[in-house]
This record gives C-alpha cells, structure tokens and sequence, in this order.
C-alpha cells in the first residue's frame, strides 16, 4: 500500500495524536474531565458565571501546550501533506500541533485554543501563554475562547468542510479517538459508506473498531511513520461482518 494508491486522503485525529507531545487526553487515565468538571471549564454557562475562571483554565492548557512540541507523527503527516496532493486532516483538537509540525490543510472541528471570539466582533488570533486581550477592544465584552464546548453547535460551514473530505476520501485514517463524541461516529461511518479504505490507530480498542479494515494497536508516533510501509507495526484485521 502507497499514498500514491490514493486520490484523497483524510487523517482524522483526536487527543491521542498529542498524547505523546505530553498534551493530556479528555478521557481515560489522565484525562483532563477527570480533574476538570467541564460544567466549570468548558460550556457556555460556564463562561457567562465566570468568564475569568473560564479564560484562566484555558490559559493554563495554552501553557502547557507551548511547552509540548509536535512528535514524529505529526511531523510525518506534515510530510505527507508535502507530497502528495490531497490530504486532509480532520481533527477534534484545540492544540495546533498539526499546524506547528506544517501541515497546513487543517479543518479544526472544534475551534482553536489560540483564537478567541467577542460575539459581536468576531474572531482574534492571540498565540502567548496568557491572552494579550481579555475583554473585546470595541465592545469590553468578555472574549470567549474560540473553542466548540460542551452544549455547543459545531460550526456548520466547518461541519460541512469535513463532511465533503471524509465523502471523497480513498484512505480514511482515525488516530487517536475513542469516537464517542459527535460527530466523530457519523465521520466513520461517512468514511466507511463512501468506500474508503479505513485504517485505526490506536493502543486502545475503541466501540467503532469493527468499521475499519486495518487496526494498528501502536502509539501514533510509531504507527504513523510506519503506515505505508511493510515493516509496519502489529496490524490487526478486526472481524467484519459485511
Ligand atoms: N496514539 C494513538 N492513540 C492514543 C494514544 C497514542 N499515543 N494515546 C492515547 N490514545 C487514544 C486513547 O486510547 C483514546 O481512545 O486516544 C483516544 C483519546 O480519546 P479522548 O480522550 O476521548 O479524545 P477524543 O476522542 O479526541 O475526544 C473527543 O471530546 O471532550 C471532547 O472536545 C473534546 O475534542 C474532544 C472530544
């Protein structure tokens, strides 16, 4: 198997492609919504309480991903996208990591940790630690973290981005997802009705694990320099029943 044997490719990512970069996932041992109620944290209601409290915990994980850096994983995905001329990533992360490895064809499902938006006046990029900005210079309302939160809609233009990628897709890859959360569910089973050649990786077993034709049980940063070649790492065929 070769990129090249590929017209369009969808790498579809979640907080396990930056596990390895020390960025915690949401779920499992570790997971953020362990230490974290994200009634707190991460909704809009959250944020209409205590739009200080909501900023601060953010600025906290913005800290702690510029101290991470993108692995051979992400890096290796840059490259792809370098050289052949259709790949998509889908990803449910906030972090950027894609972006800092060079992967510049991104669709970000659920916002971006390094951009904040004020209802009114749209969207500002701030990429510190801590937000240059915390109220809307033309408004003084609190700017919100451009991040899709628990209760929240996705942003249908974004929706709708990945939706087409994943329905043209020869080789639909997941890394990294326990694919509970929507939409992530409907994108397998989208890639899995357009035909796609599907491909999982992940340590863990996941509900949807059945729908993929090759399960690679190896962390990402293995898993992912190895995926077109023979030497790959331990590949699994789960049992189909179509
Ligand atoms: N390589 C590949 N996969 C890994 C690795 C690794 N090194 N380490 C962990 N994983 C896997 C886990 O086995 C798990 O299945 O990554 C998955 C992470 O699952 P979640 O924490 O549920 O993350 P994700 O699927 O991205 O969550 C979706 O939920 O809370 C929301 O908005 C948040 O975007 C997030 C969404």
């Amino acid at each position: 198997m070769n990129a090249a044997d590929f017209a369009h490719i969808v790498i579809f990512t979640g907080a396990g492609m930056s596990a390895e970069s020390g960025v915690p996932t949401y779920r499992g041992q570790g997971g953020i919504w362990a230490s974290y109620r994200w009634q707190d944290y991460a909704c809009q209601a959250a944020f209409e309480q205590a739009p200080r409290r909501v900023q601060r915990f953010h600025e906290l994980r913005r800290r702690h991903v510029l101290s991470c850096a993108p692995h051979a994983g992400h890096t290796w995905l840059a490259a792809l996208g370098r050289s052949h001329p259709s790949v998509t990533i889908v990803t449910q992360n906030t972090d950027g990591m894609h972006q800092r490895a060079g992967s510049r064809t991104v669709v970000e499902l659920h916002g971006s940790l390094w951009r904040l938006r004020c209802a009114d006046h749209g969207v500002r990029e701030d990429l510190g630690g801590n937000y240059a900005v915390r109220r809307c210079p033309a408004c003084a309302a609190w700017l919100r973290p451009d991040i899709v939160w628990f209760e929240d809609a996705l942003d249908e233009r974004v929706l709708a981005a990945a939706a087409a990628a994943i329905a043209r897709s020869e080789l639909f890859v997941s890394v990294g997802t326990s694919g509970v959360v929507w939409p992530a569910a409907g994108f397998q089973q989208l890639a899995r009705r357009s035909g796609a050649r599907m491909i999982e990786v992940n340590p863990e077993p996941c509900g949807l694990s059945h729908l993929y034709d090759r399960v690679v049980r190896a962390p990402a940063s293995v898993a992912l320099p190895r995926l077109f070649t023979s030497a790959g790492p331990a590949v699994m065929s789960p049992p189909r029943d179509d």
